[in-house]
């Protein structure tokens, strides 16, 4: 385990680089109440905006009487999907190339899809006036259970959709069946489970929102909102509404959590940007918690077999899966053009095997839109997850133990780069470390040791492990766009005459630090302390195009830009500092902040002297401009793998089934450490995040469609009273391909845990002979699972 040469300090002194521990730029401001999030925004004039929701799963709309409403006090506008529709307003695409409804027109195809909006002076007068709204409607049969939505004879819920008879929404396929099939006929072993990873929602802190403000003799629009993806969102826009791209401003200002929840565009925002055009004020629309967990991108629902074939001695041969995949009533995942199931293709996980299928079948149902990558880089999750359970019920078949049948299956450090079965080139990886420190850590045998005396006395204790590897920084433009824009990242760096810099990002960072770790990252190569570095994001009018935060992308896609701004303004700077001391470009050096002259280090410039120099007066070298700054575009050549390995011990009551996290150890790799305190910070947030999914998490739909998780009374989020006292370590495998071999690790944690929690929840009922009980293990989940009777699925 070691930590790469890297200069650290404890506090936010003015010492000249780079990477380490170091408490967050942002957090004077967030800590202090100090931060402006969209719903701080207040502009003179702003009016409020509030939404008109279905009460139903489905049904069409015979008619909408707004009268009342419109005579409300305070009330400036009330508009229907019919008077969208005349605007052509009244469907906008999906990051997955479907249509959604900005307002419903003919039918309401899940509960709380926007029916109509009320604009007012202050946000009650415009949620009174929502009362008066008398809409008619002629309910239909809902399509709740995704199995039943592929009937010949269920309601058909995509009328919209020309020539469409039925309720399917994709296939898809990845890996060699033929070959698949053949190296499951000559396994010796052959073990099949079916799991499902239920509908989760990301539920951040901040909901969605957005302030519209319209001005109509400059035809520009300004829009603050609680976007992930600012620059995406103004090219669609442009697209959208027709208004010219170069007069769309977006703002995203801070941001209360994201994890994919801000990724797609809402109607909201959509429906704030028209309320502005046609009321000439800006116009506010936030939403509140049960909106959030009802109509925002949920996560998972995916219905999955997983099939396991390998050697009597514990040699994993190769891997089927079939999938069945809820998309909701509008698809609205977002995932990669090329990629309708996401990365899901990486199932093949952590091992070397021979041969590799799945088959995805994907449906609409009456429920919320989405499909979003819940922390987790296009499901992944979903991936990692079904790979590390089918790997704990093959070593309960073959009677091994879960880390030995790992260690036996990995692909090995000399395997790097590796091409899985179904196309994914990892970068590098090496696994068996990372697994031999996390059971150091964990103190893996005498585990075992006190859970057999355990079992003994009827005690339930259980150790689950898993082990995972992530794909994460998209993407790669030769194979990998949204909506036909490339996922590349621009940056731009400046440096002021006094030494002082700023730095531009695409990227927009909602809790994870960027503000910290760019100013690191630039500070490492350019030797700049980050105080003096300001990290600009969140502005499209102030900042390079780029695709955006979601899938652990920023380290990989824009820290790999930032870091290469900062060589190009570097290389500029030994140009001007050879002229300045009088020697050539090749007689110099660089130290940390400074170039000295190859043996003679008391003849030196200091980076701060070069930027005084670069904007001063008299004759730069010959061919070089004035100023000291540099732009780039980035576009990785590869995605990059970090892995890691989790180890969870749980405890059970026999009594009341009530499952506790007694300790959990998550050894994370994500090759070179910018900041090892925000890297701890993102673990700590992901592993609660999984113990939150295992444990409590589902949104459930009653069989009229009606949401069961639409407040957070319904809807369990965990606190810090479940969970454990994390124990965290890392090796570091830096990523070949990219400039200061960091990977991402935002989303590792809460892509890595789950499958550990239920391993061990399912380790501790091996007295009741349990192979496998979906989440969320509940009490009454794990009540049934030990009387025999495990939910199906
Ligand atoms: O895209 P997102 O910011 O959500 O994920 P990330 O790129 O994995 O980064 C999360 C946070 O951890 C950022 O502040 C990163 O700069 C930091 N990080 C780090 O310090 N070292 C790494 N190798 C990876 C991320």
């Amino acid at each position: 385990v070691q930590e790469p040469k890297l200069t650290t300090f404890d506090d936010n002194d003015q010492k000249p680089v780079g990477y380490g521990r170091m408490l967050r730029k942002e957090d004077p401001r967030l800590l202090r109440g100090r931060g402006r999030f969209t719903d701080d925004v207040q502009l003179p004039g702003m009016l409020h905006l509030a939404i008109l929701r279905s009460p139903f799963a489905h049904a069409r709309i015979v008619g909408i009487d707004t009268s009342a409403a419109e005579a409300a006090p305070g009330v400036r506008a009330v508009v229907t999907g019919a008077a969208l529709a005349e605007q052509g307003l009244a469907w906008m695409p999906t990051l997955s190339n479907d249509v959604q409804a900005v307002l419903a027109t003919d039918k309401v195809r899940f509960q709380g899809q926007e029916v109509a909006f009320v604009v007012a002076d202050d946000r009650y007068q415009a949620r009174d006036a929502l009362e008066l709204i008398d809409v008619e409607y002629d309910v239909l049969e809902p399509v709740v259970d995704v199995r039943k939505a592929l009937e010949p004879d269920a309601p058909l819920i995509r009328d919209d959709l020309e020539g469409k008879t039925n309720n399917h929404c994709f296939d898809w396929e990845t890996g060699d069946k033929d070959e698949t099939d053949a190296v499951f006929a000559r396994a010796d072993v052959v073990v099949s489970t079916d799991v499902v990873y239920p509908r989760v929602h990301p539920a951040p802190m901040e909901t969605c929102g957005a302030v519209a403000d319209f001005d109509a003799v400059e035809g520009k629009l300004r829009l603050w909102s609680t976007t992930q993806a600012p620059h995406a969102h103004r090219t669609l826009y442009a697209i959208v509404a027709g208004l010219p791209e170069h007069k769309i401003q977006v703002i995203a200002p801070d941001i209360g959590g994201g994890f994919g929840n801000k990724v797609p565009i809402y109607p909201g925002y959509v429906c704030a940007i028209v309320a502005s055009i046609v009321t000439g004020k800006p116009v506010k629309w936030m939403e509140d918690r049960s909106e959030n967990l009802i109509s925002t991108g949920f996560a998972r629902d995916y219905i999955m077999r997983g099939e396991i074939a390998a050697t009597r001695d514990g040699k994993i041969l190769g891997i089927r899966t079939n999938v069945l995949a809820d998309h909701g009533a509008f698809n609205g995942t977002a995932a990669p053009v090329k990629y309708p199931a996401g990365f899901f293709g990486v199932f093949t996980g952590s091992y070397d095997l021979e041969a590799a299928y799945c088959k995805m079948t994907a449906v609409y149902t009456n429920k919320a839109p989405g499909g979003v990558a819940y922390a987790c880089s296009f499901r992944i999750t979903e991936a990692v997850y079904l790979v590390e359970r089918i790997v704990d019920t093959l070593a309960y078949e073959l009677g091994m133990d879960p880390a030995e049948l790992r260690l036996k299956n990995f692909i090995k450090p000399e395997q790097f780069p590796y091409t899985t079965k179904t196309g994914w080139v990892y970068d590098s990886g090496n696994y068996e470390p990372t697994m031999r420190l996390a059971m150091d850590m964990a103190g893996y045998a005498d585990l075992r040791k006190e859970q057999e005396v355990k079992r003994a006395n009827g005690e339930l204790m259980g150790i689950g492990i898993a082990f995972f590897t992530e794909a994460v920084g998209a993407g790669p433009r030769k194979n990998m766009d949204i909506l036909g824009l490339g996922m590349a990242d621009g940056c731009e760096l400046r440096v002021h005459p006094t030494g002082k810099a700023v730095v531009r990002l695409s990227v927009k960072t909602q809790g994870q630090g960027h503000e910290t770790t760019f100013a690191q990252i630039v500070a490492e190569e350019i030797g700049i302390p980050p105080a003096d570095i300001e990290v600009v994001h969140g502005d499209t009018d102030n900042t390079p195009f780029g695709l955006g935060t979601y899938g652990s992308r920023s380290t990989p896609v824009s820290g790999a830009a930032a870091a290469l701004v900062a060589r190009k303004v570097r290389d500029k700077a030994q140009i001007i500092a050879s002229a300045m001391l009088e020697v050539t470009v090749a007689d110099l050096e660089w130290e940390k902040g400074r170039f000295q002259v190859k043996g003679d280090p008391g003849k030196s410039v200091t980076i701060q002297d070069i930027a005084m120099r670069a904007h001063g007066a008299g004759d730069l070298p010959e061919g070089i401009e004035g100023g000291l700054e540099a732009q780039i575009c980035y576009n990785p050549s590869n995605l990059t793998y970090p892995h890691g390995a989790y180890i969870c011990v749980v405890d059970i009551d026999p009594g009341t089934a009530q499952v506790k996290v007694r300790r959990f150890i998550a050894v994370d790799d994500c090759g070179t450490r910018i900041n090892p305190m925000i890297i701890e910070g993102q673990v700590h947030g992901g592993l609660t995040d999984g113990v939150g999914m295992a444990l409590m998490e589902m949104i459930a739909f009653d069989e009229d469609g009606n949401c069961l998780g639409a407040s957070l009374m319904d809807y369990l989020i965990p606190t810090s009273l479940e969970v454990p006292d994390w124990e965290t370590g890392y090796t570091v495998t830096p990523s070949p391909h990219h400039p200061i071999g960091a990977k991402g690790v935002g989303e590792s944690a809460t892509v890595g845990s789950p499958p550990a929690i239920v391993n061990a929840v399912v380790d501790a009922l091996k007295p009741f002979g349990v192979r496998h009980a979906d989440m969320p293990l509940t009490p009454s989940r794990v009540w049934d699972a030990m009387r025999g009777q495990a939910t199906p699925p």
